[in-house]
């Protein structure tokens, strides 16, 4: 691996600023969820989004099995699920509060500046990572647009 590039391409990515989600699944009744700022809208015919996940994370093995994942767009009042939904150690406590859970649907957070559900229809493995396709078949917004943003290492807001 080439150092320099890697670096300059982190250096890089420090300077781009990102929206911060919360990817959900539920597998067998069992939640799960990952802080990934690897989202990006697709087409608009049809509706679609795309995400990245790490093949390390715990969730990645199960993606493949489901038929809809969740994406849960942060909003500025909800850093501390960017921390959790980041930090293995904090596992048992994702879920604790603030989630619609049946587990019919994957887990949306109530309040989020937007929820999107994908029927998850295809997924592309690169490198570290898998890249998933969703085609959007439901949202909630949350009317004031104030996403929390993640830049140079931090978390702020766009009205910062
Ligand atoms: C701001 C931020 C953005 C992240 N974005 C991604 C991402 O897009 N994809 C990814 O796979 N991991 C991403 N991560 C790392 C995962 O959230 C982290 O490794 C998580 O602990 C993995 O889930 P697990 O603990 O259940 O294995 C990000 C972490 C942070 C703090």
């Amino acid at each position: 691996m080439d150092e320099r590039l890697s670096e300059g391409f982190k250096q890089a990515m420090r300077r781009v600023a990102s929206t911060v989600n919360v990817i959900t699944i539920c597998v067998d009744g069992q939640p799960m969820g990952i802080t990934a700022t690897a989202m990006s809208s697709l087409a608009m015919d049809p509706p679609s989004l795309l995400v990245c996940i790490n093949r390390a994370a715990a969730m990645h093995g199960s993606f493949k099995d489901v038929t809809h994942f969740g994406v849960n767009v942060l909003h500025h009042d909800q850093a501390h699920f960017a921390q959790m939904f980041a930090d293995r150690q904090k596992a048992d406590l994702r879920f604790a509060d603030g989630w619609h859970l049946d587990c019919e649907r994957p887990p949306r957070l109530l309040d989020a500046q937007a929820s999107i559900l994908c029927r998850r229809i295809d997924h592309h493995q690169f490198g570290t990572h898998s890249i998933f396709i969703g085609i959007v078949e439901d949202v909630v917004v949350r009317p004031d647009i104030d996403p929390l943003v993640y830049l140079d290492g931090k978390y702020g807001s766009w009205a910062d």
